[in-house]
C-alpha cells in the first residue's frame, strides 16, 4: 500500500467511538492477513501483564482488540506483536520492565518484523517515556492508561508508517463502551465499575497515572454482567481503585451498595466480589448488603497500610487506628464468617519502631486471613517522596521480615478455622501438581484442593474441608 492510500484510510475513519476503533480493527485485519499469507502462518500476539487486577482486565481488552484485528493469541514473547501492560506502583515493577525490554530487544534482532509495544501506568510518567524514546529506540508503540481503547488505531498507524508511535493522554472523561475483550477465564470475569482515584494517599502514584475518578453508568455495568452470565460466567469481580466512591459523580448519584444490589439481581450470576474498598468510606449500607446478599462473597479486602494513626495521617488515609479497628470489629460482628485481607506498607517516611509496633498490634487484633506486605517505595512526584526522614533500607527490611512472620503465623492459624465444614467451591482449574485433583475457590477466597477433572472447571460444588495446609485446604467431594 502506498502512503496516500493509508493516509486516505485514516482520513475516512468515523469520528465517533467505538465505531472508529472497529473500523481500524477491520483495516488491520487486511494488513495482518496479507502478512500472514506471506509467512504461511498466523500472526501471533502476546500481551504480558504487570500489576493489579485493573491491568489484568485492561489486558483482556487489548487481546480482544488484537484478535478482532486478525492476530492469534499466544503466551510466547517470541510473537509477532508483543505488548507489555506495565505497572508503576512500586519502583521494582518499573525495573522488571526495563530488564525484560533487554530480552525483547534480543528477540527483535532475530525477527526485525516483530512489533514491540508498551502501555499502562508506567507510560503515564513523562520521565519513563523520555527514557524509552532515548534509550529503547526499538520500541514501536507507546500509549498510556487513558487511551487503551485506541490500540487498533495506533497499531494501524505503526504498521503503515513504520516508525515509533507515541500517544500519551494526560487525562480523560471518556469511557468507551462496547469494545471486544478476550476473557482469560470462561467462568469468571472482572468488570470495571470505575476508573481512576481521587484519594491521593501521599505515597501513591495511582491518582497521577490513572487520573480522576469516573464511574461507569450502572446500566452499562448490569448489561455487561448479564452478557457475561449468558456467556457462562458465574462469578464477577467489580473493579475500582476505591469502589466505595462509586457513583458519586453520576447524575443522579448512586452508592456502591445500590450498585451491588443491582448486580446481585442478575439471574444466573452466582458470586460477586469487589476490589478495593477504602476504610475511610465503607458504609453501613454496604455491610448490610454484604450480610444480607448470599451472592456477595464472604471476603473483604480492606487495606490498612499502617497501624499508626500518626503515619496514617501523614499518608492522607483519613482514618486512624481506632477507627479502623472499630470498622473491622463491626464487619466481623455483622458477618462472622467473613475473611478479611489487607495491604500493609512498612518504612513510610518517618515511621518509628513505635509506629511499626502499632501496625503489629492491629494485625494481631484484626487477625487477617492474609495480607500483602510491601516495602515503601519512593515514587517521584508524590508528596511522600519529598518528606524528610526516609527510613534506611536495613531498618525497613528488618521490619518487613518481622511483619511477614507475624502475618504468616496468624494466617496459618486462621486458615484452619473451617476444617470439618462443608462449603461451596468454584472449581477454577486442574491442580498442576496432583493429577486427578482440581483447585477450587471458597466464597471467602481461600483455595481448596479436591478430587476432580477438567469437566468440573467452572462449576460450584459442595466440598468438605478435611485438612488445612497453611494457606489452603485439602477437601473431599460430597456424594
Ligand atoms: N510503596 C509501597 N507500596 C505501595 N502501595 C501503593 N503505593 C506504594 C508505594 N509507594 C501499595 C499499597 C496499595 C497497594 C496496591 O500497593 O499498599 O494498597
Ligand atoms: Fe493509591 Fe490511595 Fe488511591 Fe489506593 S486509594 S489507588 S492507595 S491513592
Amino acid at each position: 500500500m502506498d502512503k496516500t492510500e493509508y493516509v486516505n484510510i485514516i482520513e475516512q475513519a468515523p469520528v465517533g467511538e467505538p465505531e472508529r476503533q472497529h473500523y481500524f480493527m477491520q483495516e488491520l485485519r487486511e494488513i495482518v492477513m496479507e502478512r500472514s499469507d506471506k509467512l504461511g502462518r498466523p500472526l501471533y500476539a502476546n500481551v504480558t501483564t504487570f500489576g493489579c487486577q485493573m491491568n489484568a482486565k485492561d489486558s483482556e481488552k487489548l487481546l480482544g482488540i488484537l484478535e478482532a484485528a486478525g492476530f492469534t493469541a499466544s503466551g510466547e514473547e517470541t510473537s509477532d506483536f508483543v505488548i507489555y501492560n506495565t505497572c508503576t506502583v512500586r519502583d521494582n515493577a518499573n525495573q522488571r520492565v526495563y530488564g525484560r525490554l533487554g530480552y525483547l530487544n534480543s528477540l527483535k534482532q532475530k525477527n526485525p518484523d516483530m512489533i514491540v509495544a508498551l502501555c499502562g501506568c508506567m507510560m503515564q510518567e513523562p520521565s519513563v517515556v523520555e527514557k524509552i524514546k532515548k534509550s529503547y529506540r526499538f520500541v514501536d508503540l507507546v500509549f498510556g492508561t487513558h487511551n487503551i481503547f485506541k490500540l487498533a488505531e495506533l497499531l494501524y498507524r505503526q504498521m503503515t508508517e513504520r516508525h515509533m508511535v507515541v500517544d500519551i493522554w494526560n487525562g480523560t472523561d471518556e469511557i468507551v463502551e462496547k469494545l471486544p475483550a478476550e476473557r482469560k477465564y470462561s467462568f469468571k470475569s472482572g468488570v470495571n465499575i470505575m476508573y481512576g482515584c481521587n484519594n491521593f494517599c501521599s505515597y501513591c502514584i495511582v491518582p497521577y497515572v490513572r487520573g480522576r475518578e469516573r464511574s461507569r453508568n450502572p446500566k452499562d455495568i448490569v448489561e455487561e454482567v448479564k452478557n457475561l452470565v449468558k456467556d457462562g460466567v458465574v462469578e464477577v469481580m467489580l473493579l475500582g481503585q476505591n469502589v466505595n466512591s462509586y457513583g458519586k459523580t453520576l447524575d443522579p448519584p448512586m452508592s456502591f451498595a445500590e450498585l451491588l444490589k443491582m448486580v446481585a439481581a442478575v439471574e444466573g450470576l452466582e458470586r460477586i466480589r469487589f476490589m478495593t474498598s477504602h476504610p475511610k468510606d465503607l458504609s453501613d449500607e454496604l455491610i448490610r448488603v454484604m450480610r444480607d446478599c448470599p451472592k456477595v462473597c464472604r471476603h473483604l479486602h480492606l487495606p490498612l497500610q499502617s497501624g499508626s494513626s500518626r503515619i496514617l495521617s501523614q499518608m492522607n488515609r483519613v482514618y486512624g487506628k481506632e477507627q479502623y479497628l472499630a470498622l473491622a470489629e463491626k464487619i466481623k460482628t455483622e458477618i462472622p464468617d467473613i475473611s478479611l485481607t489487607t495491604d500493609i506498607i512498612v518504612g513510610f517516611p518517618g515511621e518509628t519502631e513505635e509506629d511499626f509496633q502499632e501496625t503489629l498490634d492491629v494485625i494481631r487484633r484484626v487477625r487477617y486471613d492474609s495480607a500483602f506486605t510491601f516495602l515503601y517505595s519512593k515514587r517521584t512526584g508524590t508528596p511522600a517522596a519529598a518528606m524528610e526522614d526516609q527510613v534506611p533500607e536495613e531498618i525497613m527490611k528488618d521490619r518487613f521480615e518481622r511483619l511477614l512472620k507475624e502475618v504468616q503465623r496468624i494466617s496459618a492459624e486462621m486458615s484452619g478455622k473451617d476444617v470439618g465444614k462443608v462449603m461451596p467451591a468454584l472449581v477454577e482449574g486442574l491442580d498442576d501438581h496432583n493429577p486427578g485433583m482440581v483447585t477450587g475457590r471458597l466464597s471467602n477466597n481461600i483455595m481448596v484442593h479436591i478430587p476432580g477433572e477438567a469437566s468440573d472447571i467452572g462449576k460450584i460444588i459442595p466440598v468438605k474441608l478435611e485438612e488445612s495446609r497453611g494457606f489452603y485446604y485439602m477437601g473431599t467431594r460430597l456424594p
